[in-house]
């Protein structure tokens, strides 16, 4: 396990990360194509997401003092930010599976010179934590377990009796239109290909958008007092049409069809470029950017006494 603390300002890469089996091609995904993406577009990204986390904090914010985990924490902008949260009786620690997000998240985290954080690369669904947590949250990081139920449930177990997980998870489909109407064009010109040589991000964004869905894998992972509440928000998927088309090309469902064509698709490209561009143009606004809608669920739930 790859382990860091702010504490000791120094990273430590030490043992192999367990992965199970059905997370190989994920984890490859993350650390990889998906690695570099996030960080190209990584204004975009985080600016699209955060208004999402920020209001899922506000619903059930972590109390000053609390031992948090952070999963999926992708770059570690949210571990930071509950860090400062919990304050310095408390501490934050951000759980990923890509080893290139944590080392990044280390590197910013460091240089905030902020004590009570800490940073580990680790798969959720294997991982067996050392440490008690009063609060976990995640902010997009519980869709792409193979399974997980088994995932939760390691959450639920590192969580004191009683203690409470919050996590920010897309709704669906129809009411994210700054990833799906890229994807419906995408669509008029390929399928999912059968055979393909890149590696898939796991079971993807919408995974946990069914309501009934999410409410059975967290009881069956052993929590209680599920709730989900809905956040719609607008989105900005560029600061103009050029960047919009490039970050639906780059990430989300409509990239990941890109991604598994690979060349195969390479002349498709510029017919489904143009017409991105055409769909996109509808969400110009007058200052040029573009914003199209978002929706998400924040759950909350508390783990079985
Ligand atoms: C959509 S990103 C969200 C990142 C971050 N939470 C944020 O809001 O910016 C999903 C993150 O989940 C991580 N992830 C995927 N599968 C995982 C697993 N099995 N265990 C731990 N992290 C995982 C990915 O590496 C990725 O960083």
């Amino acid at each position: 396990m790859t382990t860091s603390n702010a504490e000791h300002g120094l990273m430590q890469v030490g043992d192999e990360v367990r992965v199970v089996p059905d997370n190989l091609e994920a984890t490859e995904a993350w650390n990889g194509p998906l690695f570099d993406v996030w960080m190209e577009f990584r204004e975009i990204l985080t600016g699209g997401v955060r208004g999402h986390g920020e209001r899922a904090l506000a619903l059930e914010p972590p109390r000053e003092g609390d031992r948090v985990l952070d999963i999926g924490c992708g770059l570690g902008d949210t571990t930071v930010g509950l860090a400062q949260l919990v304050g310095p009786s408390g501490h934050a620690h951000g759980v990923d599976v890509a080893e290139r997000m944590i080392h990044t998240a280390i590197t910013e985290a460091t240089e905030t010179g902020i004590l009570n954080v800490s940073f580990a690369t680790c798969d959720v669904e294997s991982a067996r934590f050392a440490d008690t947590f009063d609060y976990a949250f995640s902010r997009m990081g519980t869709m792409f377990f193979a399974r997980p139920v088994t995932a939760l449930r390691n959450v639920r177990e590192a969580l004191t009796p009683g203690g409470r997980l919050t996590m920010v998870v897309w709704r669906r489909k129809l009411d994210n239109e700054f990833l799906h109407h890229a994807e419906r064009v995408v669509a008029e010109h390929l399928d999912e290909p059968e055979e393909y040589d890149a590696p898939r991000c796991g079971p993807g964004p919408f995974s946990m958008a069914n309501a009934d869905t999410v409410t059975d894998v967290l009881t069956a992972a052993g929590y209680e007092n599920i709730r989900l509440a809905r956040v719609d928000l607008p989105y900005k998927i560029g600061n103009d049409l050029e960047q919009a088309v490039a970050m639906n090309m780059a990430i989300g469902p409509a990239a990941e069809i890109l991604r598994l064509w690979g060349n195969r698709a390479a002349d498709l490209k510029p017919r489904i470029q143009a017409d991105l561009r055409t769909a996109l143009a509808d969400y110009v606004t007058s200052e040029g950017a573009v914003f199209a809608s978002s929706s998400t669920w924040t759950v909350t739930a508390t783990a079985q006494r």
